[in-house]
């Protein structure tokens, strides 16, 4: 008992080994960090803001955002390797959009990009800018949207999309479960994350009237969608009813068979007895 005790201990201790170092190892991946995570205030707060953000999770670090070099503790904010320094409040769409192509065309053409240099919020508004985190209706809430205008046409994009997202889950749901029945769904999982991925860009468009027609076009699709999982269960029903069948028939033969044999039998039967009387 003692022993199995103190094997569990020395496992544990060796895995929260592991985690530390793994974690130091990513703290001191470069001078940035190194550098930051000891300074105080404004100039290290983005260091534990940062880690928590999904940027951290997907490798995307200091220097990429704020270029530099990673590698030289004395040169790393040199402007001759490439440090941009920190985005004013009118360029951050253009630093964030180097990654967010997409999403950053949606803005500019929007009448929240449009008001950029006159009162309208900009990409770290809504998302922050070191603790960025997975991006959901969730950032669509009356403290956020109201700073600057009345909630009611937010509302009115949040119910449109919270539809889409619902009708996509509904979908995603039934598609896992013919996964797990061994049924060939990739095509069909590809459509599904597709309308998923159309559907998510719309919002920075901010416009009501296209987010409505959108809905109304994404519906479509996922009708579609839906028309190909109802087919294939449909199909998996009528394997299930022709599977009854044939178990049917064949219970059905065997008992005759049984029935013959034992007509025979009892044929033979009474021969023999009345070989031998
Ligand atoms: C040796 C320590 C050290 C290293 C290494 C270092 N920094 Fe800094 N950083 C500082 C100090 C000190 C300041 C504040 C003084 C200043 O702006 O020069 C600062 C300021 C900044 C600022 C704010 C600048 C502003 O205008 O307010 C950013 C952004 C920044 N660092 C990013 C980086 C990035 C990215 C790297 C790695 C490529 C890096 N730092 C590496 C010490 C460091
Ligand atoms: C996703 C891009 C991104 C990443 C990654 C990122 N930053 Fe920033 N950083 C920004 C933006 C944008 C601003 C401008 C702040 C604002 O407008 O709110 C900024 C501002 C700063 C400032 C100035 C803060 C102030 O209050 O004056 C410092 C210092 C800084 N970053 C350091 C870092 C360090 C160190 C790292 C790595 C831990 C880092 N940043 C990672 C985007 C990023
Ligand atoms: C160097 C490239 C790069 C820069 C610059 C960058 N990002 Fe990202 N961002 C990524 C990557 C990579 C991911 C993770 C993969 C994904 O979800 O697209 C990501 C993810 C995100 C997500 C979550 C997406 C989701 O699927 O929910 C948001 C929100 C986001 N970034 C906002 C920003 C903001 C705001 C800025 C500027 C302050 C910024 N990004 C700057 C590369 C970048
Ligand atoms: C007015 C608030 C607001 C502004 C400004 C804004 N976003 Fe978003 N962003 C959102 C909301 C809300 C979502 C979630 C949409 C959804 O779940 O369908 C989102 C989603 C995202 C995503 C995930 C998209 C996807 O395909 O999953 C990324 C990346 C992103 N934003 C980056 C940016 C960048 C870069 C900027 C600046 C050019 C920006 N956002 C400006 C509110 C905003
Ligand atoms: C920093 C201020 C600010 C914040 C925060 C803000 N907006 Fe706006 N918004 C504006 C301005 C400026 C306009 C353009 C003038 C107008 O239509 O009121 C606008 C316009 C809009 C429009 C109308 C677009 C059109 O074409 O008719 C919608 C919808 C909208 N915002 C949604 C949102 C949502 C959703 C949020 C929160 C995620 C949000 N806004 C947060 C400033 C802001």
């Amino acid at each position: 008992m003692m022993r199995r005790h103190f094997r569990y201990s020395a496992g544990l201790t060796f895995c929260l080994l592991l985690l530390f170092s793994g974690s130091l190892a990513l703290a001191e991946d470069t001078v940035c960090l190194q550098c930051h995570a000891a300074l105080e205030g404004r100039l290290s707060a983005p260091v534990s803001a940062w880690q928590t953000s999904i940027h951290a999770q997907n490798g995307i670090s200091c220097p990429d955002c704020h270029g530099g070099d990673p590698t030289d503790f004395a040169m790393a904010m040199s402007p001759a390797r490439g440090f941009l320094g920190v985005p004013k409040y009118g360029e951050v769409p253009a630093f964030c959009g180097r990654c967010h192509v997409g999403v950053k065309d949606d803005y500019l053409n929007s009448a929240h990009g449009k008001a950029l240099n006159s009162g309208g919020p900009q990409c770290v508004s809504c998302h922050g800018n070191h603790g960025v985190q997975q991006a959901s209706l969730e950032l669509i809430n009356p403290t956020a949207c109201s700073r600057c205008h009345e909630f009611g046409r937010a509302a009115e994009i949040k119910t449109a999309m919270g539809e889409t997202d619902r009708m996509i889950a509904g979908l995603r749901t039934e598609l896992a479960s013919l996964a797990r029945l061994g049924i060939r769904v990739r095509e069909i999982e590809g459509e599904a994350f597709a309308l998923r991925n159309d559907s998510h860009r719309l919002f920075h468009t901010v416009e009501v009237e296209k987010v409505r027609k959108e809905t109304a076009a994404f519906q479509q699709r996922g009708d579609g969608i839906g028309g190909e999982i109802g087919a294939i269960q449909d199909e998996l029903g009528d394997r299930k009813l022709i599977g009854v069948g044939v178990v049917g028939m064949l219970l059905l033969i065997s008992i005759i068979c049984f029935l013959i044999r034992k007509t025979y039998q009892q044929d033979e039967d009474a021969q023999r007895q009345s070989s031998e009387d």
